[in-house]
């Protein structure tokens, strides 16, 4: 693999008795363009929120191109290049879309206190974030709240505020879920259009989704890595299929694919 973006080492998260991810040694290149992939209660979520620090690992270290931020916390990572979207989307329901996003990049900018002022008077982080809202398709929706919006273009707020953060690692759990199939395309050209070096990490059922985008795949069950390679590696094993592709409710595109 070439240079190592982002990397743990035996990283273990217990919750009182339950050991949701157990000793995941696992490494994320410059570039990556990685799937997680698993069961549900796998662990898929848990592993993702140790790496970006809302959850403190119980073991093992997390290091950022070979620096140790295991004690490091969220907002610093973010600020560091860490971003993320979460499987059940966290915006400010009560700002527009517009707003949401230009805090992002704000953020971003370092804009000290940029909350403090009408986000109206910074034309270049306006700019960013309308073009930005243009790729994702959502610029007819700019000046509305993002609780008017159906849940599909949400997400695809979200995923904005992600980008906007320019971020070196981006993170993305279930980024199509909830959203409309007509639109989930949508999600999925954002994504493959993003800048080469950045690293992306996504949790995903959907298997043509998988296939589509991913050069590497991880499966994990019950909280560790049961197997890692590329799509057509983790396709063809057998054990693979037993414990995941083959299962109930994946059976479907797992045959879509093949079909
Ligand atoms: N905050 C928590 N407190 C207690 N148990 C938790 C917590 N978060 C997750 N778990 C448990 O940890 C295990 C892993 O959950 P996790 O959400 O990481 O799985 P997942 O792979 O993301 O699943 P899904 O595909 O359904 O999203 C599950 O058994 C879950 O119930
Ligand atoms: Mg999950």
């Amino acid at each position: 693999m070439s240079e190592i973006r982002l990397e743990t080492q035996g990283l273990s998260r217990h919750f009182g008795a339950l050991v949701a991810v157990q000793g995941v040694d696992f490494k994320l290149g410059v570039g990556a363009r990685h799937a997680l992939i698993g069961p549900n209660g796998a662990g898929k979520t848990t592993f993702i929120n140790l790496l970006t620090g809302v959850l403190p690992a119980t073991r093992g270290r997390v290091l950022l191109s070979g620096r140790d931020i295991s004690a490091t916390v969220q907002a610093e990572r973010v600020k560091l290049g860490i971003a993320r979207t979460f499987q059940i989307n966290r915006l400010f329901r009560g700002l527009s879309v517009l707003e949401n996003v230009c805090m992002a990049v704000a953020e971003r900018v370092g804009t000290a206190g940029a909350m403090f002022y009408p986000a109206g008077r910074r034309t270049d982080i306006i700019d960013e974030s309308i073009q930005l809202l243009q790729t994702l398709k959502l610029a007819d929706a700019a000046r509305h709240r993002v609780s008017e919006l159906p849940y599909g273009r949400q997400r695809l707020v979200e995923l904005a505020i992600a980008i906007g953060l320019r971020p070196e690692v981006l993170l993305l759990d279930e980024p199509a879920a909830g959203v409309p199939s007509a639109e989930s395309h949508i999600i999925l050209d954002a994504i493959e259009g993003l800048p080469e070096h950045i690293a992306v990490l996504i949790i995903e059922h959907d298997m043509d989704v998988v296939f589509r985008f991913a050069k590497r795949v991880t499966v994990m069950v019950s909280g560790a890595i049961f197997a890692e390679g590329t799509p057509r590696e983790i396709e063809a094993n057998p054990q693979v299929r037993e414990v995941y592709l083959g299962q109930a409710g994946h059976a479907a595109t797992a045959r879509a694919h093949h079909g």
